[in-house]
């Protein structure tokens, strides 16, 4: 199918995902809320297979990665140190009571033939340069009513009922948590340099004039991972996990070319320099992912404002440092939206979802083909019950086989086993593939082993991790 433009494209996706199970507009029967999102049966699998491959890749299998999960709330004294309250903020202009986002912005008045380009190239790469550029603004008498809002990305929540000076912040980013318990995973585990501790969990950030689906929400996902090193090694490990990073995606087998590095311009206040692994969603490259070198930045802001020492020691020289970090920060529901853009598929007789294998929801839908045949239904049902423990499967009788057929296709599953009367008399059964609707006849006491060959992952962990 030709799509006239990508709304159209972006209209289907949001249509499929809700009607199928996978991602519905949060607290719709009130008319829902604006960029927050649930995920149905078939999302919230979905979203766990992602988030298994990445723990696998990045925790299960390394020797010198851990995981934690930690707490959502933190002690406000963490926002200070982080940066975060001083510096996690937003510039917005409101124009006659109408908020833009900087790109909005900037593209608005790139209609405006009296400003020139170079000072919106300017902000572009610095967004503090929109004060100059509003002066301009100001002085040509574009707008009347113009002013610029800088506001702070996080969610400021009381933490004692009773008294509203005591407050704190959702985390924005899961990171902190790594960092505030570094002491304690140092003492608790057998990890030296260079290593690493990942998590996965919820962040907040109160973004404004959100568009696109769930690229940018306010409640979202992260999949973080803080690798320490000894200073002076940052390059060499920087570029390890930026060529690791992007060919984890590439099993995805999206299209590689749907991939791009880009070096960040613009730093957060944290990071010394920053590479984002970028993907093309719908039309444009858009940040997936980021690699990004902190420095020592977080451990000292820690160590100052906590006043507790963190005693590291250079394994090779045995004298006292302060290690480096290089961060991976991958968002799950970005991730999610980047493998649905590129899987839904349109034909002419159906819409399904090519989904890597290891991340469709149902791996295998067994269909008797016909209801009222008793030895059919016998027989279906042991086979299911044969592979339940192996496989993530769907015993299904319920419509036409062509209904059926459809239904598991619009869901992404990679395989269909159909139980016949033939079935009943040579003990084999039909599979049909998902991508190519091709049917083969397959002995049904070899049909375990088939599949576990299908759905092996591990081939791509032992040629890519290195002991
Ligand atoms: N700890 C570093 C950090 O949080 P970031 O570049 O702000 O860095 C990392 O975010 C990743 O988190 C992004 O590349 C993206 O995948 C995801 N992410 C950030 N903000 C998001 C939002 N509002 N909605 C969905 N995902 C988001």
């Amino acid at each position: 199918m030709r799509f006239d433009n990508n709304n159209n494209k972006l209209n289907l996706i949001i249509k499929h995902a809700k009607s199928y199970g996978f991602i519905y507009n949060s607290c719709e029967i009130y008319n829902g809320i604006k960029s927050i999102y649930d995920y149905g049966p078939n999302g919230l699998v979905m979203k766990n297979n992602i988030k298994k491959f990445w723990w696998d890749y990045m925790v299960r299998y390394r020797q010198n990665i851990v995981g934690i999960d930690t707490s959502i709330l933190m002690e406000k004294k963490v926002w200070i140190a982080s940066g975060h309250i001083k510096k996690f903020k937003e510039y917005y202009i409101e124009i006659d009571n109408k908020i833009y986002k900087i790109k909005e912005f900037i593209n608005l008045i790139l209609k405006n033939k009296k400003i020139k380009r170079k000072y919106l190239n300017l902000l572009n790469n610095n967004k503090n340069k929109i004060y100059k550029l509003l002066k301009i603004i100001k002085k040509k008498k574009l707008f009347n009513n113009i002013k610029v809002k800088k506001v702070n990305l996080m969610f400021r929540t009381k933490i004692n009922p009773f008294n509203s000076k005591i407050y704190t912040y959702l985390r924005p980013e899961t990171a902190q948590g790594i960092f505030i318990n570094l002491k304690n995973i140092i003492n608790s585990t057998k990890l030296t340099l260079p290593f690493g501790i990942a998590q996965i969990g919820k962040s907040f950030r109160n973004e404004i004039v959100t568009k696109e689906f769930i690229f940018r929400t306010k409640e979202f996902e992260q999949m973080e991972m803080q690798f320490f090193i000894t200073p002076g090694e940052e390059k060499k490990w920087y570029k390890y996990w930026i060529d690791n990073r992007l060919n984890w995606h590439f099993f995805f087998n999206l299209g590689k070319k749907n991939y791009k590095l880009n070096n960040h311009k613009e730093l957060s206040h944290y990071t010394t320099y920053a590479t984002d692994i970028e993907f093309k969603y719908l039309n444009k490259y858009k940040e997936l992912e980021g690699i990004h070198f902190r420095k020592d930045y977080d451990l000292k802001q820690h160590i100052k404002y906590s006043k507790k020492k963190l005693i590291f020691f250079n394994p090779k020289t045995n004298k006292k440092i302060l290690p480096y970090i290089i961060e991976t920060s991958l968002g799950v529901d970005r991730l999610f939206y980047s493998i649905f853009c590129k899987s839904i598929k349109f034909e002419k007789t159906r819409t399904y979802l090519k989904f890597p294998r290891f991340i469709s929801p149902i791996k295998i839908a067994i269909l008797p083909l016909i209801r009222n045949n008793i030895n059919i239904i016998k027989l279906s049902k042991k086979i299911f019950k044969n592979l339940i423990y192996d496989f993530n499967i769907i015993y299904d009788e319920k419509k036409s086989i062509g209904k059926r057929y459809h239904y598991y296709d619009a869901i992404g599953t990679p395989f269909c086993v159909t139980i016949d009367k033939l079935s009943l008399i040579d003990k084999t059964v039909t599979i049909r593939n998902r991508d190519n609707m091709k049917q083969i006849r397959y002995k049904i006491n070899l049909l375990k082993n088939y599949f576990k060959k299908k759905f092996n992952i591990y081939t791509f962990f032992k040629k890519s991790i290195k002991y």
